[in-house]
């Protein structure tokens, strides 16, 4: 049951992406209610450029054997136990939701097309977030091979730009610090203030 409420503000400041998952399962139906507000994102005329492949029930098991399958090559050598400890990074995590774009072939276009998906993804971490459920977006290497992108059911012409985890954690993150709106900020028309200062 979805009770939290965090303000626009403390959810921005607040999320932090969770790369250690306790194993709870994330209920489809929260995640569905997710999805159905994050398609609020901005996007360009309206192109809405996303699908998006889940999972989170009875077919994540099937998931784990395709992850299993391109990130352990040498899975059969391992014993039981070992398997499961190099697999528990896949099997702790509550959901996968794979994020799928058009790539457009003007620039302009696919440039615009990610832009809007990645707003959309952070509206889905947001929003997660006011659920309690953490997330991390990824972009593993495999997510372009033909292996991967044939089980996860992408066609030609589209791009998975992201697996995005999510699942229930014990441990919040600690923070990286971000720079401060004075370090990144040039006030328009002061472009030149430091060598004006050197001048003087
Ligand atoms: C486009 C994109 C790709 C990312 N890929 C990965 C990834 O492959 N593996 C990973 O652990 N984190 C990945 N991250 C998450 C970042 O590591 C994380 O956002 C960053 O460390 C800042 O931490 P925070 O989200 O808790 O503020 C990715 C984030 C973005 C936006």
């Amino acid at each position: 049951m979805h009770e939290q409420s965090l303000t626009v503000r403390e959810a921005i400041i607040g999320r932090r992406s969770i790369k250690k998952f306790n194993g709870q399962p994330v209920d489809r139906d929260d995640l569905m209610r997710i999805i159905d507000d994050a398609v609020w994102a901005p996007n360009h005329q309206n192109r809405e450029p996303w699908r998006l492949v889940v999972a989170c029930g009875k077919e994540i098991f099937q998931l784990y054997k395709v992850l299993r399958d391109i990130t352990i090559p040498k899975w059969k050598e391992l014993s039981d136990e070992a398997l499961d400890k190099q697999m528990q990074k896949f099997t702790t995590v509550g959901a996968f939701v794979f994020v799928i774009v058009p790539e457009d072939v003007r620039q302009k276009q696919r440039l615009e097309d990610f832009a809007a998906a990645s707003t959309f993804i952070q509206n889905i971490q947001l929003l997660a977030w006011d659920y309690g459920i953490g997330s991390c977006w990824k972009t593993p290497d495999y997510l372009d091979s033909p292996v991967f992108r044939n089980a996860i059911g992408a066609k030609p012409g589209e791009r998975i730009i992201s697996m995005l985890q999510l699942g229930y954690f014990d441990e919040l993150p600690k923070a990286v610090e971000r720079k401060k709106a004075k370090e990144i900020v040039t006030i328009f028309g002061q472009f030149n203030e430091e060598e004006e200062k050197e001048i003087e």
